[in-house]
């Protein structure tokens, strides 16, 4: 990899601005490769240098993946001048600057929402080209007909021309207002334009699912975690 300005590696993997990441730099409170350094215009490979600040040791990754379990009334955005957002409610400690929701889940949905700072990763999963499929379980007004489940997994076009690719869909109860679907796509409204289009309304929705990739159900509504390697392999199945 190489060199960067140390304020600007520092900062990327940090909550502070370079401002502040320069000023405790001043104070000596920076070690690389275990010399004390004083001045932010020095270099470094994050990849080959190890870089202690502040007493800990920085663990260097280019990008970042969180898992969030999203709760209502947050929106998916990285900023809003009224409302709270999802990277609100990301932790200190995790939270860098850039993140942002790769997709959005409207207001009132709940469940796996991704944050990243890598915008080609999140441009991948979301193109309905790729096939990721994002799992819902939707709770209904009224009871879902087969003939009515069929018609939307064959794919509709909507009133007003979008058109939505085919979809799958399970019932998951007898009263046949309970379904989990899966979609590759992540129109406006989606599912809740979708089940409208069969005169039926989504009182509740919540991702569980983005790939083979379930939400950890150990996280309680607004919390949120680092993705592994591993796991974000199971979101996406294609090449890097
Ligand atoms: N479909 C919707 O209608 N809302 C969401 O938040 C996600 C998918």
């Amino acid at each position: 990899m190489k060199k960067q300005r140390l304020d600007k590696i520092i900062a990327s993997q940090t909550s502070l601005s370079r401002k502040e990441v320069a000023s405790l730099i001043k104070k000596g409170e920076l070690l690389v490769d275990g010399v004390v350094v004083l001045s932010s215009d020095e270099k470094a490979d994050p990849e080959k240098s190890e870089i202690i600040f502040c007493g800990n040791k920085l663990g260097y990754s280019e990008f970042i993946y969180i898992m969030m379990n999203k709760p209502k009334g947050v929106v998916s955005a990285s900023s809003d001048k009224r409302a709270k957002t999802v990277v609100d409610l990301v932790p200190d400690e995790i939270r860098r600057d850039g993140l942002f929701p790769a997709g959005r889940l409207d207001k009132d949905t709940t469940g796996f929402l991704l944050l990243t700072d890598d915008g080609e990763f999140a441009h991948k999963i979301l193109s309905p080209k790729n096939h990721i499929f994002k799992t819902y379980i939707a709770s209904l007004e009224k009871p879902i007909s087969e003939e009515e489940k069929t018609t939307l997994e064959k794919g509709i076009t909507l009133a007003d021309g979008t058109a939505l690719k085919e979809c799958e869909i399970k019932i998951l109860d007898g009263t046949k207002t309970k379904i989990e679907i899966k979609i590759r796509e992540g129109k406006f409204h989606q599912i809740k334009r979708m089940l409208h289009f069969v005169n039926n309304e989504v009182l509740e929705l919540e991702r569980i699912c983005m790939g083979n990739l379930s939400i950890d159900p150990s996280l309680k509504p607004g919390e949120c975690r680092l993705i592994s390697e591993d796991e974000k392999k199971l979101i996406s199945n294609f090449d890097e």
